[in-house]
């Protein structure tokens, strides 16, 4: 098995990181446009090997596309990070021609791989990679939910008093401060509802603390996140390439599901070694749906964006 990183940034870096400790594959590349940063952090990483006992064999590649042949699975985090007080969408501008390139240059040489989209703004990004790849739909994963799933559960850990792995809890929609929508209706602290031991008001702060979790943490840090957002490209590499079929919120190509067509957007997807395989329908209420369709809105108009550049 082999998987390739794109971007050696932090959130690329701490995704490889996490792929080696696991052993997700016994070949892992990580490649960066700046000269010796994906060679660095590839040999400082394999000179973790002995100290954490893993057997992965990371390289290093400075654009060399060459050397990522014949992936299995890819990894996108290549783009600016969002600054302080900047949302996701203002980095279409730059971030849709890396994207665009980059996946060309993955698929002359890893024509079968499966993507994994982190770049923001992710949806936009997905769609994106969608269109100029013209790859079959479950090809093309975005990670967004994610990500804002396991930020949903930290947060009801947090009030609840619970281990955040005792929760069921997602986030669907898109990956953005006011796109996301975290479903607390459907959350479940092991199979009881959450909204059974959470006043009105801690479920609307929940909600609201998930929904800015990324803009919180780039005031605090300066820069955009990466361990969760590292770990999360992990985790789908891990039901990719051992077929595990979990269930994740995954941004995908939505051609009638949720009601909605044309666009790709956060919804729960099984995931295989085919990539996103199948699309559970949570049965929303009129209230749901009618979030998820403005997201729907906001997301199709900043997809608009691509047209112009
Ligand atoms: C975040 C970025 C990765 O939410 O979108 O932290």
């Amino acid at each position: 098995m082999k998987v390739t990183v794109v971007g050696a940034g932090a959130v690329g870096a701490t995704c490889a990181d996490n792929i080696a400790r696991k052993e997700l594959c016994n070949e892992l590349v990580l490649l960066d446009i700046k000269e010796g940063v994906a060679e660095g952090k590839a040999q400082d990483m394999m000179q973790t090997a002995t100290l954490l006992g893993f057997d992965t064999k990371i390289t290093g590649s400075t654009n060399d596309y060459a050397k990522t042949a014949n992936s299995d699975v890819v990894v996108i985090t290549s783009g600016l990070p969002r600054k302080p007080g900047m949302t996701r969408e203002e980095l279409i501008g730059v971030n849709a021609g890396i994207v665009k390139s980059v996946c060309e240059n993955i698929l002359k040489h890893s024509p079968n791989a499966i993507i994994i989209v982190i770049s923001n703004p992710m949806d936009t990004m997905t769609y994106l990679a969608l269109q100029s790849t013209g790859l079959p739909k479950n090809r093309i994963i975005g990670m967004g939910g994610t990500l804002d799933s396991s930020r949903f559960k930290y947060q009801l850990s947090q009030h609840l008093g619970c281990s955040p792995s005792d929760l069921n809890a997602v986030v669907i929609g898109g990956h953005g401060d006011t796109t996301m929508i975290p479903l607390i209706r459907l959350a479940t602290w092991n199979s009881t509802p959450v909204t059974n031991y959470l006043s009105a008001e801690q479920q609307e702060k929940i909600v609201a603390d998930t929904m800015v979790g990324g803009a919180t943490l780039t005031k605090l840090i300066g820069t955009s996140a990466w361990y969760a957002p590292g770990a999360a490209g992990a985790a789908l590499v891990e039901s990719i390439v051992r077929d595990e079929k979990k269930l994740f919120t995954c941004c995908v190509y939505l051609d009638g599901e949720y009601g909605q067509k044309d666009i790709c957007l956060g919804v729960p997807v099984t995931i295989g070694k085919n990539g996103w395989e199948k699309v559970l329908d949570f049965k929303l209420n009129d209230a749901e749906q009618a979030s998820f369709n403005k997201s729907a809105d906001a997301v199709r108009n900043m997809n608009e964006v691509l047209k112009t550049l």
